[in-house]
Order: structure tokens, then sequence, then C-alpha cells
């Protein structure tokens, strides 16, 4: 579906006398950034500037529903807003995204929070702009509404705020109900983009100057499932190495029992694939994995997580939950192990999260809070002893990397990231940003890497 936006003049008009300011308050996943630059590409298509936390008029509450806390700051947020409305500032608040397709979310907003004007849930840019319309210019007050139709919606403005790097949605939902994830019930089940639409996307960003571009999906392998015909996520990658000016691919996240070896195959004998693949194991536990409806085990995702590790300099990142209900320290154990024997360069460490709906939410759980504490802290101090070995086996050693800019840390010198999506700084000019240059790496420092260019 084409995203039409029959209300840009209408409010491009009201904006020139009126010049308003939005902010946009992005909350979760990578997904969730990538749908907050479409909602700042409608925004200025429709004339708005963008304005600061403090002195906005529109303000949009992007949502996350993943893990509990993103509640409590979005309600917390909105209280603060209610003030300067209370004082007739012209203030308008919209709250969109995966929170919102929760039905006890959508009670609390109509009965605690009335001053909000527009809810809106996942996929429904389309109807954004109207709705937005609506609330600002004819003030029909409390517009609530709720779409769960899983509409692909193509050719949103977006506005990228980086010039190098940028992420594209290759395919929304996800249909693999792991035990603890809410993500299926409020995105929906999967919905490919077709690869022609995908493929002018990145010839676009190409000639705008991006070189790098980051494929999105809840489970990237998934990708094609939902077409006719055999189009398939390795056969997508194939397509993109193609186009001339993109020189790194990245793609997250890849679900562990999809990861097939004609994808490895095609990681392999590309030039532009990174060298980081993003591996998500959850638990390395096999009846903690059963009840998370994973479908590996821990023997499997090991083979598979060293098979990849078999790639020349191939780094891997991992996400996993500790504290899934009644785990016990045998099974969280396992985890330590799994990850004492894979040595993951990034992991993404949760306590488990208990969401209203999924099968989990069932569970007994006797674990305190403590316990799950102290096993996110185990796993952080294992993480920490064996991060620096494996930054050592760099030094030394050439990779390839994009100049993003000065550093922040330090300001004589350049950062930008490596293939494995590590932090490098370097000594450079300002005529080095925006290229991909060689840097050999002298030192290791935990968080980042020190290196030179090479000529
Ligand atoms: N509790 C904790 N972490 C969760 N994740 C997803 N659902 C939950 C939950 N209920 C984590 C998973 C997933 C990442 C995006 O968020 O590790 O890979
Ligand atoms: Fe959630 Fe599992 Fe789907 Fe990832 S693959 S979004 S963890 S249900």
């Amino acid at each position: 579906m084409k995203f039409v936006n029959s209300y840009k003049e209408k409010m491009k008009k009201y904006n020139e006398e009126h010049k308003l300011k939005y902010y946009i308050d992005t909350m979760g996943c990578q997904m969730n950034e990538n749908d907050s630059l479409k909602y700042a590409g409608i925004f200025e298509s429709m004339g708005f500037e963008k304005g600061e936390e403090d002195n906005s008029n529109v303000y949009l509450f992007n949502t996350c529903c993943v893990r509990e806390n993103a509640e409590n700051t979005l309600f917390g947020r909105l209280g603060m807003l209610k003030n300067r409305k209370l004082n007739n500032e012209e203030v308008y608040i919209a709250i969109v995204g995966c929170m919102t397709q929760q039905e006890h979310i959508l009670e609390k907003i109509k009965k605690s929070y009335r001053f909000v004007d527009v809810v809106l849930g996942t996929s429904c840019m389309s109807i954004f702009p109207e709705k937005l319309y609506y609330a600002i210019v004819d003030n029909k007050k409390k517009i609530e509404y709720i779409d769960v139709s899983n509409a692909l919606e193509e050719e949103v403005p977006i506005a990228y705020n980086d010039k190098y790097k940028a992420s594209v949605s290759i395919i929304y939902g996800c249909n693999n109900f792991c035990s603890y994830c809410i993500v299926p019930y409020v995105r929906g089940r999967e919905r490919s983009r077709k690869p022609e639409d995908i493929i002018a996307d990145v010839k676009k960003l190409a000639d705008e100057g991006y070189k790098e571009i980051m494929l999105l999906g809840q489970n990237v392998n998934s990708y094609g499932n939902d077409f006719k015909e055999k189009y398939t996520f390795p056969m997508l990658l194939e397509e993109l190495e193609k186009i001339d000016g993109i020189e790194i691919i990245r793609f997250m996240s890849p679900h562990p029992k999809d990861f097939k070896d004609d994808l490895i195959e095609v990681i392999k004998k590309s030039k532009k694939i990174a060298r980081q693949i993003h591996l998500p194991l959850q638990s390395g536990n096999t009846e903690i994995l059963k009840k998370m409806n994973r479908k590996y085990t821990k023997e499997q995702f090991i083979e598979l997580a060293l098979k990849l590790k078999e790639i020349p300099d191939v780094s891997l990142s991992t996400d996993i939950i500790v504290g899934f209900p009644n785990e016990t320290e045998e099974q969280f154990l396992d985890t330590l192990d799994v990850v004492r024997k894979v040595e993951f360069d990034q992991i993404y460490m949760f306590i488990y999260s208990k969401r209203t709906g999924t099968v989990a939410a069932k569970l007994d759980d006797e674990i305190t809070y403590e316990e799950k504490v102290d096993r996110l802290e185990r796993l952080k101090k294992l993480y920490e002893e064996t991060l620096p070995k494996l930054n050592e086996k760099m030094v030394g050693k050439v990779y390839k990397v994009l100049v993003e800019g000065k550093s922040k840390t330090n300001n004589d010198l350049y950062t930008g990231r490596s293939s494995q999506n590590k932090v490098v700084i370097f000594e450079a000019d300002e005529s080095f940003v925006g290229k991909v240059v060689n840097v050999k790496i002298d030192s290791q420092h935990l968080w980042y890497l020190k290196g030179t260019i090479i000529k």
C-alpha cells in the first residue's frame, strides 16, 4: 500500500502561520527507531520543524512493550506534559507503537490520561496525518483509534538522522511466538516487503551517499516465507551486494533456528556483509529453550555459533534473558557455559519481564528479583572478563572502518565502527568523514579500540 499524505498541504498551510515544532520520543528496538525516522519524515513533509524536548508543540511517543520499564517511562513523561497543557500552551500528544496495541494500556490512557490527543497502534502511519490534523486544526478531542491491520506501508517519507548509515526494514511482524515475547501480539504476522521496493530504497540511499545499511526485521531470515514464489533472505542479500556505493551491509535479527547453510555461504562469499552477526541465544539451557519455544537446543546453538566463528574475523553478538520463570541455578549455569564456549563480542542482557498475554506469563515463578539481578551481574562479569581477550586478538590486524566523525570523548581523534561493530578511534581529519578506511589496531581498551589509518 502506497503511503498518501492528503493532509500535507492543509497542514503545511496551518504551519506557515503557527510554525509548530515536533519532538519524537522513541523507546525500544531498532525497528521502532526506524519507524520514528518515518514519523519525522511525515512531520517534515507537513511543514513541522524539529524542536527540543522542552519547546515543542507536538510530542510523539513511539512506544515499546517488550519489557515493563518502558510503561513507567511513558506515563512519567505524560504527567510532565500535562502541566503544559493545563497552562494552555499549544501542546498536543500522540502515542503510537507497540504499547498502544495492549488493551490494559489503552484503558489506562482512556481513564487517567484523557489529555492525550492521538493514539495509534503499529502499522498506522497512513492514518497519522489525518488524525493529527483533526487533533490540531479541527480540535476534535480524544481521538482513540487502534489499527491491527497488517498493511505494508510503502513510500513513507523518511528523515534519516545520519548521513552515511541508514536502516531499512525488510520484514514486519513475527510468527515465532517465543513464550516470553509480546512482539507477535502487537506487531502482527510476518509481512515481507517486496524485493524490488527494498532494492529501490537501497539504490536511492546509495545515490544519496549512504555507505552502510542495516536491514531490519524481527526475524530477517523468515524474509520471503510469505511470498508465493520462492525468494529468500540470502537471495535478497545477493541482490543488495550488487548495489554500487553501499560498502557495508548489516542485518538484525536472524533467528538461530532459521540460520541455514545457504545464508552462511552468502555471508562467506560477500565482500560487503559485515563480519558481525547477531545471534540471539536467550538461554543456554535446552529445557528453558523448550519452554521459551525457541526450537533449538544448547548443543545446536553452540554448533551454529562455532560454525559462524569459522568465518574469518567474524564477531558475534547476542541477546540473553536471565531469570525466566523458575529458571534453576543449574539451568542458568548452562547459559554461562554457552557464553564461555562461544565468546560473544557483545551481549544485550535482560532480566525476564512478565508480559501479560504471553504464554510464559502464566508460568509460576518462585525466583526472587534479587536472584535475577545476581544472575545478571554474574553474566556481566563473565562477559567483561572475556571481552579484552577477544579485543586483544584484533590488535595488529587491519579492519575496514566507516569514519563517522570526531570522537565525543576524545576530541582530538576520530571515531567509527569496524565491520565487527567495534568502536575504533584514530587520528584523521574532516576529509575522512563518511569514507570507509583501513585501520590497523594498536591497542584495546575494553569498550573501544585504538588504531592508525593505513594509507
Ligand atoms: N523479558 C525480557 N527480555 C525480553 N526480550 C523480549 N521479551 C522479553 C521479556 N519478556 C528480549 C529478548 C529479545 C530482545 C529484543 O528483548 O532477548 O531478543
Ligand atoms: Fe519475539 Fe521471538 Fe519474534 Fe524475536 S523471534 S520478536 S523474541 S517472538
